[in-house]
């Protein structure tokens, strides 16, 4: 593998809304990231990637751009981000960006002129077409719920929205408009950015060859995914944007690519001449500990995570490096999803930090993870504040469960879950604002913050710091990088380990992401500890006896 600036990543994503307010407004803003730069360095991290800066209506919280070219004053303005840059450049940490070029919002210039002259030059900007005499083009349903067409006003033109309706996509068909957005994402990288996380890339090309398909909910609607998620040809336009863009700034990209990439086009994503640097491995995102199916089998669930991880390592083999990651703006915070709620421990919390940090390819944090932040469940439904939470709750009504229902499993796994305030110190508000913030603070701020984690060197904070100093550190940190990956252990429920081994070192990471105990022959002598997250590890005779959630890496002879 040719090796690049961007392999070495410790990367650390920022939910600007909910980082750190300066400006005494209740709402993050781009002077609280700068504010915190020297927290991150202390942490470990040498790339960000910032949720959506743009100018927005924040129907999606950002991911509804009204203007490519500004900051929304919510956040503070383009100095602010120069500032920003500067700053981080000081310290070694690079910024990324959020692309976000599937859709605009309905409120964008372009779409307010498209609608006044859907035939006209911004008409072609999106995708609009005739009804039918059933209504709607088509019967695909947005990802977010509902027809993904809305209609016109009364014409029977409809525009088609794959998110929420304040989203309308845009028409990748059109030269005009894919020069357009190359011009744009230049001028962006001009002003320092270094790269992008690349929002919804997967979805650019639609393909509307087939007719209705087969109803498959209440809602007289059809899973129209496999027509509009890396659809044939996509290849054409991803190829285009990275080279009328990234590649001229040798910038690090992210793609956020859906599952169901068919392995062999893998090179064509991330190769060495891949469309991006690397994308997400999202295959643990669909997991939740209280989900009707896994219950009562956490072990058993650890078990279907474990087989999935590695089946994805062992399908890229080398062929690049993927972003592994657990925790984003979209999920619910991972100690919930992973850990039975009784379990949950600093133990079980460092274990389920070590599972994926250390597999080939490069890691990503997401802000409060380092310091466990936890899901703050609501009384009530009008304590959420995504339009899309909303959508769901009717949808799911609408598909037979009752209200209760619908609310629970709301709570139980909102993606809003890991929206709240970031949980800075012991101070009101929990340090992020001095007034009342967008969205309530979790409680649980006087125990679970920053400042208290950061002087106690047992705190699960300390351990993250270790994790990465472990994988930036000069004998270990190309091993972590390129080294080979193979499975230890595979058929031991329970236990998640691999090997990795580069050059004349072999290094261990093994997992006991379980309750109970477990012993097991070492595949080889032990040269040193590196890390674990209980004071001792007991050996005997070739035999490791973990405790509980204990999490190991040892060097091998
Ligand atoms: C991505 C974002 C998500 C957003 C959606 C639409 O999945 O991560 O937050 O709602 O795209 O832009
Ligand atoms: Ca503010």
């Amino acid at each position: 593998m040719l090796k690049n600036w961007w392999h070495n990543t410790i990367g650390y994503q920022i939910y600007p809304k909910s980082f750190q307010d300066t400006n005494g407004d209740g709402i993050g803003d781009l002077k609280g990231v700068t504010a915190h730069l020297d927290d991150l360095v202390d942490l470990g991290i040498n790339v960000i990637w910032l949720c959506p800066v743009n100018k927005s209506p924040m129907k999606d919280h950002g991911y509804d751009i009204s203007d490519y070219e500004e900051i929304d004053p919510m956040f503070g303005n383009k100095g602010d981000l120069i500032e920003l840059i500067r700053e981080a450049d000081r310290r070694g940490i690079r910024i990324l960006m959020d692309l976000v070029v599937n859709h605009t919002s309905s409120e964008h210039p372009w779409f307010q002129r498209a609608l006044e002259d859907p035939d006209g030059k911004y008409g072609k900007y999106y995708i609009i077409r005739e009804g039918t005499d059933k209504g709607a083009p088509n019967n695909w349903r947005s990802i977010f719920g509902g027809s993904a067409w809305e209609r016109i006003g009364d014409t029977n033109r409809y525009y088609l929205h794959l998110f929420t309706k304040w989203q309308p996509d845009l028409n990748w068909e059109n030269p005009a408009l894919r020069q357009e957005i190359y011009e744009m994402v230049n001028r962006w990288l001009d002003l320092g950015v270094r790269g992008f996380r690349v929002d919804a890339i997967s979805h650019l090309k639609k393909d509307f060859s087939a007719p209705d398909l087969p109803v498959d909910g209440a809602d007289g609607l059809a899973d129209g995914f496999a027509f509009f998620t890396n659809a044939e040809g996509i290849g054409v336009f991803l190829n285009e944007l990275k080279e009328n863009t990234f590649q001229r700034h040798d910038a690090m990209t992210i793609g956020e690519v859906d599952e169901g990439l068919p392995p062999e086009t893998l090179e064509k994503y991330i190769g060495e001449n891949g469309y991006f640097s690397t994308i997400f491995d999202f295959c643990h995102s669909i997991f939740h500990v209280n989900s009707a199916k896994w219950k009562d089998q956490p072990v058993a669930m650890m078990d279907e995570i474990k087989k999935l991880l590695f089946e994805k390592q062992a399908m890229v083999n080398g062929r690049g490096l993927l972003c592994n990651y657990l925790e984003n703006h979209d999920l619910s915070r991972t100690v919930e999803r992973f850990i039975p709620e009784n379990e949950i421990d600093f133990y079980s919390s460092s274990l389920v930090a070590g599972i994926n940090f250390f597999l080939p390819g490069i890691v990503f944090l997401y802000q409060g993870q380092a310091i466990g932040m936890r899901d703050f469940r609501k009384e009530r439904l009008d304590e959420f504040r995504d339009p899309t939470t909303f959508v769901l709750y009717e949808e799911q009504i609408r598909n037979g469960m009752t209200a209760e229902e619908s609310f629970d499993q709301i709570n139980r796994e909102s993606r809003e879950h890991s929206r709240t305030p970031m949980q800075w110190n012991s101070a009101p508000n929990a340090g992020f604002s001095t007034v009342e913030p967008w969205f309530a603070v979790n409680p649980n701020y006087r125990e679970i913050n920053y400042e208290t984690q950061k002087k106690d060197p047992n705190s699960l904070y300390a351990f993250y710091k270790k994790m990465i100093a472990l994988r930036k550190s000069g004998d270990f940190q190309e091993l972590f990088i390129y080294g080979s990956f193979d499975p230890l252990y595979e058929d031991e429920p329970g236990v998640i380990a691999y090997r990795r081994s580069y050059d004349s070192r072999s290094v261990a990471v093994i997992n006991n992401a379980k309750p109970d105990e477990a012993a097991l022959t070492l595949p080889g002598t032990v040269k040193s500890t590196l890390l674990s997250n209980y004071d001792t590890i007991v050996i005997n005779s070739g035999i490791i006896h973990l405790k509980r959630y204990q999490t190991v890496v040892l060097e091998l002879l």
